[in-house]
Parts: C-alpha cells; structure tokens; sequence
C-alpha cells in the first residue's frame, strides 16, 4: 500500500500563526502534526508516501525532506491551487497507479494510529474505508448516514446532519476512486470534495466500509483544536529528562526535559515538555504545556499553553493560561513611565487583558 498525505492547505483558520509556518508543521506537544501523521503512517508498515503540496511547498519539503529520517520515502506532489481532497487525489493518479492507499489529512491527529485500519484495509476486498466518529458539531464536517451497518448517504457540511458521525480526515481506497474524481462537479465552495467522491463509489455499487473510532481525534486545523490537542498528546507521554533540574526545582506528573534545557529554581507539574536548550528560571510551568526550543521563562507562570520557538516570557505577574504563542515573541514586564501596555502584535492576533 501507498500513502498519500494532504499537506496543501493555507490554515487560515489559524492565523497568525500560519502567517508565517505552515500548519502542519506547528508542533503540538513538541512534534509538528504532520510528523505525527508519518510517523502513524510508517508505523502502519507503509513507506512509499506522497505528499500533496501547495503555497506552503519549500518549508514543507526542508522539514520533511526525502524522508530518510523515518526510514520511508516521500514523492511530492504539486497543487496548483487549493481545487479540494478529491483533486488532491485526481493530480496523484500518476503516482498511486493501481496500489491501494490510505488518504491521511495532514493536520489530522488520530488517537492510536492507523495500523489496524490499514492491515485491515489491505486485507480485505472493499474497495474504500472510511473512518467515522461521533462529534457533537456534526455541521462541521463531511457527515455519513448509515442503514444496517452500510453507508447509504455522505453530505458535506449539512446544515441539518444526518446523524452525527462525522467523517475523519483518513480515508482508504483502491484504484476505483480515479474514476470518481473524474466524474464529480465542484460544490458551492468550488472544490472538488472527496466526500462527493465517496458518495459516488456509493451510488456506483462499490463496497464502502465504515469502520467507527472510538478514541479521540483532532482536526487541528481550528483554533482551540490545538490546545486539546496538545493535552490529550501530552496524557500518552512518559517522563525523561535529557537536560538539567537544579536542587531547587521541583517536578511533579510526567515531564519530558529534552536535550540541553535547563530548570532552575522552578515548579514543573505535568503533563508537561520542556524544548531543546529552553531555561525556565524561577518559574512556574502547569499540567498541558509545551514549550518548545529555544525558549526563556523566568519569573513567571504559565499553563495550559504552547509555547513556540525562541519566545522570552519574563517577569510577568499573573499566570498566563489557555495560549498559542508564535515564534520569536517576547512578553515582558515595561519598566517604562507612563505605567502603559505596549505592543507589537501582527494581524489577527488575540489577546485577553485582566
Ligand atoms: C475536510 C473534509 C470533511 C472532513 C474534514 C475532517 O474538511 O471535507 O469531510 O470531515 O476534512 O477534518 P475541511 O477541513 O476541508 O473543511
């Protein structure tokens, strides 16, 4: 079996974070999403991996590279323009030719992996297996109705669901998906959807299987999405410390203290991991928070958070909670008269003041 990983979108959802790095590459407890989703893939015993991908291209290609860091190699597959899944797949025919393969979102984070759906996939005689799971927001999503255990309807989007299992962003198919993607109209938001593709296959007599999730799983492609995300990730770690805790510091739960960080004088509870090279000096850092390389804490509180690359959070007085922060940002206290907040704060950012 083949891969195929959909990695083109802008995630404009998630401005401004993505003003500057593609979503997919946003770390949530320390490993960005889409290294997540390969690592699930290879860990599924699949290795022949094509990529889909857009504006985004170049810093997805330096990140992931040819693959060889996972023992795996990667094809990468140009879209044009954001034309919808179901395009995604129509542009990779060239590349999936006859095998079997699983379709995997790119800012998708599936509790488990996929090892079982895909042996199960690869061995059995259906020619598509889709992965459903109950939300209570089913207007959100692709939305599946079943009758006797078979998929009789997909909707995307529908203002009044059908029921409420929502469609995953993984979907299995063999070669008969090519000939409907080539058959499908694009919908109201001018996309060739997949969802109309599956209905198609449906329509068309094919065997669609729907296989329902139990755990979890997150489209971290929304905001909020990625906090949870980065929570639930971080209750599967377990502790290691590759760094250095002075006798001052204590820590508490699972916490991973990556290579060459520095605790000092500092309160970690977890779940929590602490970036490469980071320092958190007389700090406090809670249960559910990321912080990634590069970063200083000192002086102040925080949890429930991820923390990107290279940020400096100092002296601030009141604990910071329930935030995404980009790369490079600096919080401080201003020692400057007038007593005044100042800022520096790219398009679309949030911020809640006490
Ligand atoms: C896409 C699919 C939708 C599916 C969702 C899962 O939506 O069109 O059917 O439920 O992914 O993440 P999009 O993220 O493009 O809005």
């Amino acid at each position: 079996m083949k891969a195929l990983i959909l990695s083109g979108g802008k995630g404009t959802r998630l401005y401004p974070i993505t003003y500057t790095s593609a979503k997919q590459l946003v770390p949530v407890a320390n490993r960005p999403v889409l290294f997540r989703a390969i690592d699930a893939i290879v860990e599924a015993g699949i290795t022949d991996i094509g990529i889909v991908v857009g504006d985004t291209a170049p810093e997805i290609k330096a990140a992931v590279g040819d693959g060889s860091e996972w023992g795996a190699k990667v094809t990468y597959i140009q879209q044009e323009a954001p034309l919808g899944l179901a395009h995604a797949v129509l542009i990779s025919e060239h590349y999936l030719g006859n095998d079997r393969f699983v379709m995997f979102l790119g800012d998708n984070v599936l509790e488990g992996g996929i090892a079982d759906l895909v042996t199960q996939f690869a061995e059995g005689d259906w020619n598509s297996q889709i992965v459903l799971t109950r939300v209570n927001n089913p207007q959100h999503f692709g939305v599946a109705e079943l009758r006797n255990g078979q998929v009789v309807r997909l909707v995307e989007k529908p203002k009044e669901p059908p029921s409420d299992l929502a469609l995953v962003g993984i979907y299995m198919f063999d070669r008969n998906i090519f000939e409907a993607v080539k058959n499908i109209k694009p919908s109201w938001r001018g996309e060739l959807e997949i969802t109309d593709a599956i209905q198609y296959l449906v329509d068309h007599g094919y065997k669609v299987y729907p296989y329902v999730h139990e755990g979890w799983w997150i489209d971290t492609g929304k905001p909020g999405d990625m906090l949870d995300c980065n929570r639930l990730l971080l209750e599967t770690i377990e502790s290691h410390n590759l760094g250095t805790v002075d006798e001052k510091s204590s820590l508490s739960g699972r916490v991973i203290i990556q290579k060459g960080a520095e605790i000092i004088n500092s309160t970690i509870r977890g779940p929590a991991i602490i970036g490469e090279n980071s320092r958190i000096v007389d700090a406090y850092i809670g249960p559910f928070t990321a912080i990634f390389h590069d970063v200083l804490i000192e002086n102040s509180e925080i949890e429930h958070c991820i923390v990107l690359e290279n940020c400096k959070i100092t002296d601030i007085g009141t604990r910071i909670e329930d935030s995404v922060i980009g790369r490079n940002v600096e919080i401080t206290r201003s020692p400057l008269r007038p007593k005044a907040y100042r800022m520096m704060i790219g398009d679309n950012s949030q911020i809640g003041i006490l």
